[in-house]
C-alpha cells in the first residue's frame, strides 16, 4: 500500500465527524471514497493531507508512519489535493495560483514568463482555454474548479486526492479530467475519488471505501463486486427505496411567468428568447463557460439587460436586484455559489433558512425562535440536513449539507418564479431524489422553474422543456420525452452546430 490510515478519529464541537475510518490505497489505482453528506469523507481528505491533525489513528506512507505538521509537510511527501471547497488565492491571476507552491525562481526572484509557461502547460492538459494573467476573481465557480485541478496537476504527486473534483463540471470536462487521472495511475500513480455522481465512479474507479457515520463500511473492496444499488445501500445503512417522480402536466396558462424576448446582455448574450409556463419546469443546459448563470444574473439585475424584453406575468420588468426580485416579483433565486453569495457562513442554520421568510417569523419585531426552529426542523427533515443543532453555524456544516440550507432557504420562500443553479452540486444520491421530487411538487402547485443544470440526468428527469446554451446564446430548445439517450444526442448536436450554417459548395 502506498498509503493507509486506520483507526482515524476526528472530533468537532458536538459532532464525532471520524469515528475509527480507515483507508488503503494501492499504487495504480483509483480509490472510490463513498458516503452520504456528513459521512466524514471531506474530513478524512483534510486528515491526509495535513488540513486537520486527527484525535486518534495512524497514517502511514510507503510502511512508515508520519505525522504531518501541515497542508506543505503533506504536499512535500508527495501527496497532492482539491479540496471540495474552492481555495484559490482571488487576488492573484490563474497562472500564479497554479504555480503557488512552486515558483520557478532564478536567484531568488520569480521568473514571470515561466510562471505563464508552466501554467499554460497546466492548463494545456485539461484542454483549457483560459488567460494565465486573469485575476482569479473574474472566473466562473466552474472554471475556478478547474484552475484547482491544473494546480493539483502541476506538481507530479504520487497521491492525488480529488474531492468533488466535478462537481461544477459537465461530463466533457470531467471526461478530460478522468483521461488525465487514468493515465496518472497508469504511470503508478494513486488516486482517491471523492463523488456523489456514482455514473462517474463506476466509469473511473476500481476500488473503494464507504464511509457511514464516520466509520469504513466498505474498505478497499473491488468496486466490481457492487452494483450501484448496493454501494447506495452501504451509505444508507439500509436498503433504499427508489423514488419515481409523478407525473405532472404543466398548468396551462395565459402568461408566461417568466418570458424573455430577444434579450441581449451587459455579458454579452443576444437573441434570448423562451419562456417559462407556471407549473413548469424549464431546464437550461450548456457547457461550462456557456453563459447559463450570467444569464441569471442579468435577469436579476446583477448584470443588466441592454436590449430586449423580460417579462414577469406578462408585464414588461427590469428588476434591480436579488432582493427586489423576491419582494416585487415573487422571483427566488439559488445560486450556483453557495460560498461566496448563498449563505452566511458566520451565521446559525436557523438565520440562513429563515432570512427570506422573516416576515413569517416575526411579531413585533422580533424573531419567534419557536418559529424558527421549527422552519428548520422542517427542512431538515425534507432534505435531511445532517446538523448538531439548529444554532450551529452554517459554516461548519460539510458542503453537501450547506447546499441543503441554501436550498431550504429559497424553498421557504414560497416563490411564484425560482431560478435554481446548479441545485444539486455535492448533494448525495438519496437527498438529490428527495430535492426532486420537491422542485417537481413545487411546479406541481404552479411555481415556475429555472432550472440550470451541468447534470444532465438531472436536467432530463425533471424539465419539461430543455434550452441549449452555447456561447452566450440559445442554440435551441427541445421538448424533453425522457429518453436519457435520446435527449443527450439530440443537447450535444445543437451545442455542436455552428450558429450560421456553412454556405454550400
Ligand atoms: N470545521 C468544522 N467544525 C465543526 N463541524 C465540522 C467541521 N467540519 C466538518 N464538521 C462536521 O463533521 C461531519 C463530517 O463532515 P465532512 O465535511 O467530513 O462530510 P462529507 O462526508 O465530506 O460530506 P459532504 O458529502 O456533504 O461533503 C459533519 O457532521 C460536519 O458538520
Ligand atoms: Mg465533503
Amino acid at each position: 500500500m502506498i498509503l493507509s490510515a486506520s483507526g482515524l478519529v476526528k472530533t468537532f464541537p458536538g459532532v464525532r465527524a471520524l469515528d475509527g475510518a480507515s483507508l488503503s490505497l494501492a499504487a495504480g489505482s483509483v480509490h472510490a471514497l463513498l458516503g452520504e453528506n456528513g459521512a466524514g469523507k471531506s474530513t478524512l481528505v483534510k486528515i491526509l493531507t495535513g488540513v486537520y491533525r486527527p484525535d486518534g489513528g495512524t497514517i502511514e506512507l510507503d510502511g512508515k508512519p508520519v505525522h504531518f505538521t501541515g497542508p506543505l509537510d503533506a504536499l512535500r511527501a508527495g501527496i497532492g489535493v482539491v479540496h471540495q471547497e474552492r481555495n484559490l488565492v482571488t487576488e492573484f491571476s490563474v497562472a500564479e495560483n497554479i504555480v503557488l507552491h512552486h515558483l520557478p525562481r532564478r536567484f531568488g526572484v520569480v521568473r514571470r514568463s515561466r510562471v505563464r509557461d508552466e501554467a499554460r502547460r497546466c492548463l494545456d492538459l485539461l484542454d483549457l482555454d483560459l488567460d494565465p494573467d486573469a485575476p482569479v476573481s473574474t472566473l466562473s465557480v466552474a472554471q475556478a474548479q478547474l484552475v484547482e485541478i491544473a494546480k493539483a496537476l502541476s506538481v507530479d504527486n504520487r497521491v492525488l486526492l480529488l474531492d468533488e473534483p466535478t462537481a461544477s463540471l459537465t461530463g466533457d470536462e470531467a471526461d478530460r479530467l478522468y483521461a488525465i487521472v487514468r493515465k496518472l495511475t497508469g504511470s503508478g500513480h494513486a488516486v482517491v475519488l471523492v463523488s456523489h455522481k456514482l455514473e462517474e465512479v463506476f466509469a473511473v474507479a476500481d476500488t473503494v471505501t464507504v464511509l457511514r457515520d464516520g466509520r469504513s463500511v466498505a474498505e478497499g473492496q473491488p468496486l466490481s463486486a457492487y452494483t450501484r444499488d448496493e454501494v447506495v445501500d452501504l451509505m444508507v445503512g439500509r436498503a433504499h427505496a427508489a423514488v419515481s417522480l409523478a407525473a405532472r402536466t404543466p398548468l396551462s396558462s395565459d402568461a408566461a411567468a417568466l418570458s424573455l424576448t430577444d434579450v441581449a446582455t451587459s455579458y454579452g448574450h443576444a437573441d434570448v428568447s423562451f419562456d417559462v409556463a407556471p407549473g413548469e419546469i424549464y431546464g437550461l443546459y450548456g457547457l461550462v463557460g456557456a453563459g447559463r448563470t450570467e444569464l441569471a444574473k442579468a435577469l436579476l439585475g446583477l448584470g443588466s439587460v441592454t436590449a430586449g424584453t423580460v417579462s414577469v406575468h406578462g408585464t414588461p420588468v427590469r428588476i434591480s436586484g436579488v432582493g427586489e426580485a423576491l419582494r416585487r416579483h415573487r422571483i427566488g433565486y439559488v445560486t450556483e455559489n453557495r460560498k461566496e453569495e448563498g449563505l452566511f457562513l458566520e451565521q446559525p442554520i436557523t438565520r440562513n433558512i429563515g432570512v427570506t421568510v422573516w416576515h413569517r417569523l416575526t411579531r413585533l419585531g422580533l424573531i419567534r425562535d419557536r418559529a424558527e426552529a421549527s422552519l428548520v426542523d422542517d427542512y431538515r427533515q425534507r432534505l435531511g440536513i445532517r446538523l448538531a443543532t439548529p444554532k450551529q453555524l452554517a459554516g461548519q456544516l460539510s458542503g453537501g449539507n450547506q447546499q441543503k440550507v441554501s436550498l431550504a432557504k429559497w424553498l421557504a420562500a414560497d416563490c411564484g418564479i425560482l431560478i435554481v443553479d446548479e441545485p444539486t452540486v455535492g448533494i448525495d444520491v438519496r437527498t438529490k431524489a428527495a430535492f426532486h421530487e420537491l422542485i417537481a411538487g413545487l411546479a406541481g402547485q404552479g411555481m415556475a422553474i429555472l432550472l440550470i443544470s451541468s447534470d444532465l440526468p438531472e436536467i432530463v428527469t425533471l424539465a419539461d422543456r430543455i434550452g441549449v446554451m452555447a456561447g452566450f446564446r440559445l442554440r435551441g430548445e427541445l421538448p424533453n420525452d425522457g429518453d436519457y439517450e435520446r435527449m443527450s444526442q439530440s443537447i450535444i448536436r445543437l451545442i455542436h452546430t455552428p450558429l450560421i450554417p456553412a454556405a454550400p459548395h
